[in-house]
């Protein structure tokens, strides 16, 4: 891998009078973790769906080594949707489908109506899904129902079928908000070790300050559909948090923390202050 060239200039979402995302602009030289925070409503997801294609743009563009992806249509933009895996919040598996099914059917659109509807999957296929499981800690649970799994093991599973398309990009829309802070710290792992061991690149919405800090490379901060920060975990002072997230004093970091124990930190805007006199 390694050539990942990712631009996205001026990128514009409207519905009706709302700017979802207000020209965005970001540039990705090389394979990298990226986590984009920001409270509700920023346009975390939009922009997400914007370069996978899931939703298309009012204004801008996306280029992908060279190449405009919002002008992609018909099997170019499946294909390009392939390069740039999603995850969702929810998961989005086949509850009451075994794992291994829910895993290959992330190879859906390079196989025949025919074999898809009579759900035969080639050997090859079956062999490499089930290394991608067990890469992921969770071959065992290959033959159980998806729905049988719990939070942590399932999105897991949605990054094993992300992983079938051999992605160049994985998005993830707030990949770990529905799970408890142990099947959370797993999932981050999980995404972390397939940027750094296959050199792909992960862009994640988080909903909290520390996961951001804790497992990317760079941090983007929305607000009202605009970048409003863009740099180094360790430039992510509660300063800039409380200009992306426009808290008022009474701001904690807890209270956007899942982390074990912050929960149990006073962690407040004074003492942060203090810490950086
Ligand atoms: N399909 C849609 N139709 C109308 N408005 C939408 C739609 N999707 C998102 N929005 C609006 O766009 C803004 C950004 O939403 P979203 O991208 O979901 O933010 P985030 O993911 O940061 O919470 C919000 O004001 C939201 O209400
Ligand atoms: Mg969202």
């Amino acid at each position: 891998m390694g050539d990942c060239v990712l631009r996205i200039e001026k990128l514009t979402k409207r519905f009706g009078a709302n700017v979802a995302v207000d020209a965005a602009t970001l540039d990705v030289d090389k394979p990298c973790m990226i986590g984009i925070i920001g409270r509700s409503g920023a346009g975390k997801s939009t922009l997400l769906r914007m370069i996978n294609r899931l939703a298309d743009a009012s204004e801008g563009s996306v280029t992908f080594e060279g190449r405009d992806v919002t002008a992609l249509t018909g099997a170019a933009r499946r294909a390009w949707q392939a390069d740039c895996a999603m995850i969702f919040q929810q998961f989005n598996l086949v509850p009451r489908m075994d794992v291994v099914s829910n895993v290959l059917h992330g190879t859906l659109n390079r196989r025949s109506t025919l074999a898809t509807v009579f759900n035969l999957f080639p050997m090859d296929d079956i062999h490499q899904a089930i290394d991608i499981l067990d890469r992921l800690g969770i071959a065992e649970h290959a033959p159980k129902r998806a729905e049988a799994l719990s939070g942590g093991q399932q999105q897991r599973v949605a990054i094993a079928r992300a992983l079938m398309q051999d992605p160049k990009i994985i998005l993830a829309d707030e990949p770990i908000a529905s799970l408890d802070p142990m099947n959370a710290q797993t999932v981050m792992e999980a995404l972390r070790r397939i940027h750094e061991e296959d050199g792909r690149t992960v862009i994640a919405n988080l909903h909290t300050l520390d996961t951001a800090r804790r497992y990317c490379d760079r941090v983007i901060g929305m607000r009202d559909g605009r970048i409003v920060f863009d740099g180094l975990p360790e430039q992510l002072t509660t300063g800039v948090a409380r200009e992306i997230y426009g808290a008022d004093s009474s701001f904690s970091e807890a209270a956007t923390s899942t982390e074990i124990g912050a929960l149990d930190k006073v962690h407040t805007l004074e003492m942060e202050a203090e810490a950086y006199v």
